[in-house]
């Protein structure tokens, strides 16, 4: 048996001001699209923007539902809409922010589990690193240079 260690190096920016024009441009347009976010339920609003190859961008919310399981997470609703509208498009970095209707989120919110998961997917499949980057409501962005940094041990389709 060894021990083995895995890092993830990580960039913590004490808030949004620190960011290069780019990234704040684009956590600006997850900003603005959070705020449409449909969460009736949770009140916990997200907003996910894709900074594209080309340098558009594509943004998405958080979609809730009354069968709660049928709602989608910001990230997917974002990555999505680029896999389907644009399926040749690389993606080179992604922005994710929230804001709660119960209180004010003050920390960075990373994305979920299974939205890892999928970004992962179209990481791997573009073979170059997705940016991202998330922050809260106020206070610190975190950002690292790839969605694998995230999901040590990850599954994909190589062993399929
Ligand atoms: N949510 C996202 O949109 N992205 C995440 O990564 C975490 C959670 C949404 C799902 C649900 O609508 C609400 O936040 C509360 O979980």
């Amino acid at each position: 048996m060894k021990e083995i260690n895995i890092d993830t190096k990580a960039f913590v920016y004490e808030d949004i001001n620190e960011l290069t024009d780019v990234d704040k441009n684009l956590m600006q347009a997850a900003i603005k699209v959070a705020i449409n976010a449909y969460a009736p339920y949770s009140g916990f609003s997200v907003g996910a923007a894709l900074l594209m190859e080309d340098d558009s961008i594509i943004t998405g919310n958080n979609q809730e539902n009354a069968v709660y399981p049928s709602g989608m997470c910001a990230e997917r609703v974002a990555i999505w809409k680029a896999g389907s509208s644009f399926p040749n498009k690389k993606v080179k970095k992604i922005a994710i922010t929230a804001i709660s209707s119960h209180k004010k989120v003050d920390r960075p919110v990373g994305p979920c589990g299974s939205c890892r998961q999928t970004l992962l997917e179209y990481e791997i499949n573009q073979s170059e690193n997705i940016e991202i980057m998330f922050k809260g409501e106020v206070g610190k962005v975190v950002k690292t240079n790839s969605i694998a940094s995230l999901l040590p041990f990850s599954f994909d389709n190589s062993f399929l």
